[in-house]
């Protein structure tokens, strides 16, 4: 029996109901299958933890999850909480400190989801985003000097290094190459920023030369914006900074239908230290504690951890599971439907259950 450490952080607002159902999901699966077990631990990291003792996880958070193989990470964000307190306090130090430095998000119309684009269904927007995970604009470079006065100062620096955008390239090419279409699509600014954007295109114009049969192209970021909207099967795998292809998935997951189908994993491709997989939406406030939060993007996330652990047939399975219980309609609000989290965690339990492969 083959045995896996999980670390689960549920953390805020709709974070615990989907890492729940995520978990029951999971568990399902590893009973179905009979090879493989979860062993999981829970952490009550987060904002309730930063206001009770001032930090969301402890000193030696990271180093007390080094002992796991995946990370399962619902969401941080409080409304009494600055966003940049706890978004560093847990999220990015778990990136950074771990150099999960592939940031992978698949984007799919699944079958019975109503997506917002005109005669755009499934199978036709069949994307992957990567997005650069460990610097660029998010690197956490810069300062603010002489603070509440009228000449008050603040810089945010963009960092860019040949090292982190070599192996960022080389991983989106890679994973091009693996896909059918072989198809890469690099986003860049490098009309208006003329350094790091800049270099960012010669090292992928470097980079492609070791992958002769992936076709690539190149957008501006403001450009491709319209390109998702206007022609969504013109594009598979994208490639993108930081800054951009966070803004960019957040798109990509509502033109697949809803932030709660999108899933995103973080990965550390030369598997030093655990992974973290998580849905890519937030805390959502507004629908915190009402049962409809969507748990698709849960149960994709824990698709890519069992891909990643090596677990192939049962993240296939968790696929299919999701994909049959949205085609027969049962799906949350968000997506035009009537059904709760457990309704939908539970149609899923029972296909993966009843599954006969
Ligand atoms: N990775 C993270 O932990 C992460 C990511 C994004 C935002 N945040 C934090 O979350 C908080 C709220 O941020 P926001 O409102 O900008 O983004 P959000 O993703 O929480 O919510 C945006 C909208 O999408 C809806 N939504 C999101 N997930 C859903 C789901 N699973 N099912 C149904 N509907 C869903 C919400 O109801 C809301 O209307 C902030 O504190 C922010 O900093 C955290």
């Amino acid at each position: 029996m083959r045995t896996y450490k999980i670390a689960a952080i549920p953390a805020d607002g709709i974070g615990p109901e989907v890492i729940a159902a995520g978990l029951q999901a999971l568990q399902a699966l590893a009973r179905r299958d009979g090879g493989f077990a979860l062993e999981v631990t829970q952490f009550d990291w987060g904002s309730d933890r930063y206001k009770r003792t001032g930090a969301l996880m402890p000193e030696d958070g990271t180093e007390t999850l080094k002992a796991y193989d995946a990370i399962l990470f619902g969401a941080v964000g409080a409304p009494d909480v600055a966003d940049h307190l706890t978004l560093w306090g847990l999220r990015l130090p778990i990136c950074q400190g771990f150099d999960q430095y592939a940031n992978v998000r698949p984007t799919r119309i699944l079958p019975g989801i109503q997506a917002p684009l005109a005669g755009v269904g499934p199978g036709d927007l069949d994307w992957v985003i990567v997005r650069e995970n460990s610097e660029g604009e998010y690197a956490g470079m810069g300062g603010r000097a002489h603070r509440g006065l009228p000449e008050e100062v603040a810089t945010e620096v963009a960092v860019f290094t040949r090292a982190g955008v070599s192996r960022i390239m080389r991983y989106a090419f890679k994973l091009a190459q693996s896909r059918p279409r072989k198809l890469l699509t690099v986003v860049t600014k490098s009309n208006a920023q003329r350094h790091g954007m800049v270099m960012w295109d010669e090292i992928a114009a470097e980079v492609s030369a070791e992958f002769p049969d992936v076709t690539w192209d190149k957008m501006l970021v403001d450009a491709m914006t319209v390109r998702m909207v206007k022609e969504p099967r013109s594009l598979d795998t994208i490639v993108a900074t930081n800054l951009h292809a966070d803004i960019l998935s957040d798109l990509a997951g509502a033109l697949a239908g809803s932030l709660g189908v999108a899933p995103t994993a973080n990965i550390d491709p030369e598997r030093r230290y655990p992974s973290m997989f998580e849905p890519i939406h937030g805390s959502a406030f507004d629908i915190t504690g009402k049962g409809i939060a969507n748990p698709v993007a849960t149960f994709w996330t824990a698709a890519q951890m069992l891909e990643h652990l090596g677990e192939t047939a049962a993240a296939s399975r968790m696929m299919r599971a999701v994909e049959r219980t949205c085609a027969a309609g049962t799906v949350t609000p968000d997506v035009g439907g009537t059904a709760t989290t457990q309704d939908v965690t539970d149609a899923v339990c029972r296909a993966i259950r009843g599954e006969n492969i």
